[in-house]
């Protein structure tokens, strides 16, 4: 063969392999809109934080960007149709859930990972102010509904500071997972109660007892709850709105919430419309999302979804140790 005809047909070979590659990467998605921070939108929340101390001004701002979002996300909820599912079946749309909710409020001091890498570990914003600022009513108190075989979230924050509480609740587990029971040095600030965390009124006789986040602390005697952590496998669609209406009107009785997610575990929230409709009951109780982590164990080991994913959210209302500068800071 000429030296000619091979270029020739190495030359032909490239433009086809080309060509081949254009076919197959151009797919234009319809683009989603960019989100700007332009217009004037004016929030209550300029009434409230008017003073011109550095955290109120920061919240000021972030809430102003934070309700630009929600508009985007209702709007584009709206055009693709507030009907369409979750997760769609792969092939047929662009776009999932978490395209449309995004953690847009942004946690005004450092966000660190309290825990385990993988599954177990949470995002928490503010976590050394938030356990510390606490301690005139006897030191922070942390809750952890739902807590399955593994507690490095509970241990760290224990080893964290040492007037901390957990209380952990699970009535399909008998006691907190084995690191932190072996944990000599913090174990006895670790509390568990084999209860079941629903949606509905507390039933302290059934069985398993049945209690609300209001019930439990009523019984424990606390009025505030620095973290509360949620993981109780698709009851969280209930249970969170069954705990707004308990407070409303009144700030909810938390800093933080730090809450796995779980799509499709209930038929009537499977839709765009139907958790956006929850998600804005969330947000009008003062929560804003400001971290998010899909659980890719999740997607790895069943190859679905992503189904289940960790949200952290902050509370705009009360006066706790992130919404609040005038409370003291302690060593
Ligand atoms: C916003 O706050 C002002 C002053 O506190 C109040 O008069 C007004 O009703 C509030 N608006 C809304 C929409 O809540
Ligand atoms: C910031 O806002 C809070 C209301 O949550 C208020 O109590 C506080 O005095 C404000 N900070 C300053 C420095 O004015
Ligand atoms: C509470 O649970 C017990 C035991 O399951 C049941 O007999 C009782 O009717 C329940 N009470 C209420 C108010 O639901």
């Amino acid at each position: 063969m000429s030296r000619l005809s091979i270029w020739l047909i190495f030359a032909t070979a490239c433009i086809l392999f080309t060509f081949y590659f254009i076919a197959r990467t151009h797919i234009d998605p319809p683009s989603l809109p960019r989100i700007t921070f332009e217009s004037h939108a004016q929030s209550n929340w300029t009434a409230v934080f008017s003073s011109p101390s550095r955290l109120n001004l920061t919240l000021e701002g972030n809430e102003r960007r934070y309700q630009e979002v929600v508009r985007e996300r209702k709007a584009e909820i709206q055009r693709f149709g507030s009907d369409k599912v979750a997760f769609p079946a792969p092939f047929t749309e662009f776009y999932t859930l978490w395209d449309f909710f995004v953690p847009a409020f942004s946690c005004p001091c450092p966000v660190y990972r309290v825990g385990t890498l993988g599954d177990g570990g949470k995002w928490t914003c503010c976590v050394e102010r938030a356990l510390k600022t606490n301690r005139q009513s006897g030191g922070c108190v942390v809750y952890s509904l739902g807590v399955e075989r593994q507690s490095s979230f509970e241990q760290e924050i224990l080893h964290a500071d040492k007037h901390c509480q957990v209380f952990g609740f699970d009535f399909s587990v008998a006691e907190f997972g084995p690191e932190l029971l072996a944990d000599a040095a913090v174990n006895h600030r670790a509390h568990f109660f084999p209860y079941k965390i629903g949606g509905g009124a507390d039933n302290h006789s059934a069985t398993p007892p049945e209690y609300s986040l209001r019930g439990i602390m009523d019984e424990l005697g606390h009025d505030f709850v620095d973290i509360l952590k949620v993981d109780i496998e698709g009851s969280e669609w209930h249970a969170l709105l069954s705990l707004v209406s308990a407070f409303e009107g009144k700030p909810l009785p938390f800093g933080q919430l730090l809450i796995e997610i779980h799509v499709g575990y209930i038929a009537e929230r499977n839709s765009l419309g139907s958790i956006d409709e929850w998600w804005s009951i969330l947000e009008d109780a003062g929560l804003r999302p400001f971290w998010t982590e899909v659980n890719l164990l999740d997607v790895n080991f069943l190859r679905r979804g992503p189904l289940v994913a960790e949200w952290s959210f902050l509370n705009i209302r009360g006066n706790h140790a992130l919404v609040d500068d005038t409370l003291p800071d302690y060593p």
